[in-house]
């Protein structure tokens, strides 16, 4: 898709607006899989968190890729798209034994990252097989919201505790079937990949009915031109190697899974918005956009770097500008950024808005949240519609306590 298609679809739906490359999604999954070729059983299960609009969860699944969910409402999501129970793996941190075992009852894949969770599932579901997520302490990760594998982190079990693990399987005779780990995401280097995998495949020898192991996520991807990627066919390559290895001295060929959710969408998403007002001050020049970090987070939450690009003016001479939201607190999406001159009316993109950027929208300031779009093909697809008043109401209960009912817009 070019400049021309993303201009195309914000004058006909309207700004902002979410855009989906269905093409990029595509790529991204054959390259991922072309990385792993030697590998006898590959599973790519796609982190929902990631953007789990339905839509983009069947065009995965239509790839062959199953679903990485850490809540029961995304199990939920990925059923209704179509996904097969047994293509799912659910890995959630800190939620009730009540909730796991509701969507064990469903044929999901659970994956147990505590002790005590452990051994009241084992206890009273000894028949329901169970992957363990390990937490290998290695310190990986583009920051420290997104470090989640180091000694300090609240997921996964302690490689020190394999003792209390075996001794919670004998006594409640339940059969571990998975070992996994997610060290973090916007991993740099793949040494520290390979490091922790080590400490995986250690790991999986204590447990003698293993089918699969799950080495997680956490592949960079380029966020802009230069930037530092995870370099999968390098990973592919090494890690095949090592795992071909590991499953002869297993005695059984397992399956390697992963499950990417920046890789598969970061860069296939767009995110479209219009600019209200050019503003100079006496140290910089704002860029005023018709939305703001309730939409789009990452810059304001991670310090993410989003390249923008002025479709509206693609060739003209570069200034400098902050571009700012229309949040009431600070919302700066980027500042001191080298941007084609802009006027109010332009439409600027922001690139690697597939990952962590919809699915963390909210309804701060009461505004609605964007449409979306897929393209697909050579055609734009509305895949969820813009909010409107409507639904902002929709939950509110007016309390018997007012004697004279609020008078609500139309
Ligand atoms: C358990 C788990 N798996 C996979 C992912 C996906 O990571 P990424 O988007 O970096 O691929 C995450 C991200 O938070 C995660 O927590």
């Amino acid at each position: 898709m070019n400049y021309q298609d993303l201009i195309a679809i914000t004058e006909q739906h309207g700004s902002p607006v979410y855009v989906y490359d269905a093409e990029k999604i595509e790529s991204q999954y054959n390259r991922l899989c072309n990385a792993f070729t030697k590998v006898k059983h590959l599973k790519i299960n796609y982190a929902v968190k990631a953007l789990s609009n339905l839509s983009i969860l069947k065009l995965l699944n239509s790839y062959g890729a199953g679903l990485d969910t850490v809540s029961i409402q995304e199990v939920k999501l990925g059923l209704l798209a179509g996904v097969q129970p047994e293509d799912i793996i659910y890995t959630p941190n800190g939620v009730s034994l009540t909730e796991i075992e509701e969507v064990a009852a469903m044929g999901v894949q659970i994956n147990i990252d505590n002790l005590s969770i452990l051994e009241q599932f084992g206890t009273k579901h000894p028949n329901i097989p169970v992957c363990i997520r390990i937490n290998p302490h290695v310190m990986a990760g583009g920051n420290s919201k997104i470090s989640v594998g180091h000694i300090d982190s609240k997921f996964g079990i302690s490689i020190h505790q394999i003792p209390h693990i075996l001794r919670i399987v004998e006594n409640t005779n339940m059969t571990i079937n998975g070992v996994h780990m997610h060290t973090g995401s916007d991993i740099l280097d793949i040494e520290v990949f390979l490091y922790a995998s080590e400490i995986l495949f250690e790991t999986a020898t204590h447990f003698k009915d293993l089918d699969f192991i799950d080495f997680g996520s956490g592949f960079k991807v380029p966020y802009k031109e230069g930037d530092i990627e995870t370099n999968i066919e390098e990973l592919g390559d090494k890690l095949s190697k090592r795992f071909n290895s590991f499953c002869k001295s297993y005695g059984k060929d397992l399956t390697l899974g992963f499950e990417p959710g920046k890789f598969l969408v970061s860069e296939a998403g767009y995110f479209l918005a219009k600019v209200n007002v050019v503003k100079q001050t006496t140290s910089t020049v704002f860029a005023g956009i018709d939305t703001g970090f309730n939409h789009f987070i990452r810059p304001m939450f991670y310090n993410a770097q989003h390249q923008i690009i002025n479709l509206s003016n693609p060739d003209g001479k570069e200034r400098f500008y902050s571009i700012v939201g229309y949040i009431c607190e600070t919302d700066t999406f980027a500042s001191n950024r080298r941007i084609n001159e802009i006027t109010e009316g332009d439409i600027l993109a922001f690139k690697n808005a597939g990952a962590y950027c919809f699915s963390m929208a909210s309804n701060y300031n009461s505004r609605y949240r964007p449409a979306e779009v897929l393209w697909y093909e050579g055609k734009d697809y509305v895949i969820r519609a813009r909010e409107t008043f409507d639904d902002l109401i929709k939950n509110q209960v007016s309390a018997p306590i007012f004697e004279k009912e609020p008078q609500l817009a139309e």
